[in-house]
């Protein structure tokens, strides 16, 4: 089974091709374009750039993923007239994009792929149509069903490939039931699996989420965007070096009778802290040593409350396997905590996105659908081809 898949939901445009043979995915070819140094003097990710970026990259992104997976052959042959057209009118907004489709389908043989897998939601609207319009016009282009892919489902699965070399994955089996704990930067979230590709919500944060957090505390310690791993980076300097801040951050719903999480209350805590720092000494975040300090509680402040919670859901659901996908996955810390407080304690697999899967990635959407595949068989091409929209909304 091969599939091409496409990322767009963010700042990272990703394109795969990706072939499933039983209980392993190669992935054949795969290519990332980050526009983390585009967004950086924004702070955070401006959707109308993130939608200009994702175009102008995903013809050369195509081109290099197709030719690391061997299937980029010249072969110049006419497309009709009428195809054109329709291409032009699904890329209504993107005529760029669409012209260079056109072109590089009429110069490029049809690859030897069987399906189309593209982010269809959540995420950012404007960068979502981009993918999804893209993979339509490429369907339509070489007669290959498109499938929309929730890119959360895709941070789920990322946790379950396990790396044999950096090219080739086993698919990890899993006891039911399963939890998912989803930590990114657009969320945070409790999700149960009680059978394959049956997923329940049962918490989620009220507010933001907690990559969020992390990467508007790393502004106000004048730290750049993405500013997960340097606060990160900064909270393991603290601990290594016996750092303690005098000054206890909240536990937002550490308490609460629920799974939802609140990640507003402790990033604005922060705020407040600083502030009485900077007005008892205006240059006060000049000492590193504080930014180190601030950086370690809060990280504990945030990871605290996400153990605790996915404990106590482990217990009431006598869970047993937990999934942890998202950016945040990639936390040393958190990382820690769960072999430390999960693992150890429940004596329960933990299972965690490996190297550069825990971030945006187009390897992940491709094994979204090879995972359904292999669960539920090859859908109707008429339900899923082109009669999908983007949506930066879905829900898992
Ligand atoms: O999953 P992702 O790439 O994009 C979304 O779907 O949101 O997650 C990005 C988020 C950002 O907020 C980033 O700061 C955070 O994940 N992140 C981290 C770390 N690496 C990435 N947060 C804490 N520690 C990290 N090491
Ligand atoms: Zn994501």
């Amino acid at each position: 089974m091969k599939i091409l898949s496409i990322e767009t939901s963010c700042d990272e445009t990703g394109i795969s091709v990706l072939e499933g043979i039983e209980n392993t995915l190669h992935v054949r070819g795969n290519s990332l374009a980050t526009q983390m140094e585009l967004h950086a003097q924004y702070g955070g990710v401006f959707p109308a750039m993130a939608k200009r970026a994702h175009a102008e990259k995903f013809v050369p992104l195509l081109t290099e993923t197709l030719t690391q997976a061997g299937m980029l052959v010249s072969e110049p042959h006419e497309i009709p007239a009428a195809v054109q057209d329709e291409v032009r009118s699904i890329c209504t907004h993107e005529q760029e994009l669409a012209e260079q489709l056109i072109t590089f389908a009429q110069t490029h043989a049809v690859p030897d792929i069987e399906q189309i897998a593209v982010t269809s939601g959540p995420g950012l609207e404007p960068a979502l149509w981009v993918g999804v319009n893209a993979a339509k016009a490429l369907g339509l282009l070489w007669n290959k069903p498109v499938y929309p892919i929730n890119h959360m489902e895709g941070h789920i699965v990322s946790a379950l490939l396990q790396a044999t070399d950096d090219k080739t994955y086993t698919i990890t089996e899993f006891a039911y039931p399963a939890l998912t704990l989803l930590v990114s930067g657009g969320h945070t979230e409790l999700v149960l699996i009680d059978a394959p590709l049956s997923y329940k919500k049962i918490g989620k944060t009220v507010d933001d989420a907690v990559g969020e957090a992390f990467d508007k505390v790393a502004r106000m310690l004048d730290l750049p965007y993405p500013g997960g791993p340097k606060i990160s980076a900064l909270a393991a300097e603290a601990r290594a070096n016996n750092l303690i801040l005098d000054f206890t951050l909240p536990r937002p719903m550490i308490h609460a009778d629920n799974y939802n999480f609140s990640y507003s209350g402790l990033k604005t805590a922060v705020l407040y802290l600083i502030r009485d720092l900077k007005e008892k000494k205006p240059d006060a975040l000049q000492d590193d040593n504080l930014k180190k300090m601030i950086s370690r509680e809060f990280e504990e402040a945030a990871i605290e409350v996400l153990v605790s919670k996915t404990a106590c859901a482990i217990s009431e659901y006598g869970i047993r396997t937990l999934i942890v996908g998202g950016g945040v996955a990639g936390n040393t810390y958190l990382r820690e905590q769960l072999q430390i407080k999960i693992a150890e304690k429940f004596d329960i697999p933990v299972l965690l996105p490996g190297k550069g899967l825990s971030t945006d990635n187009s390897i992940m959407i491709g094994m979204a659908l090879y995972y359904q595949l292999l669960h539920r068989g090859i859908p109707d091409h008429e339900k899923t081809a082109g009669a999908f929209r983007a949506d930066g909304n879905l829900s898992i």
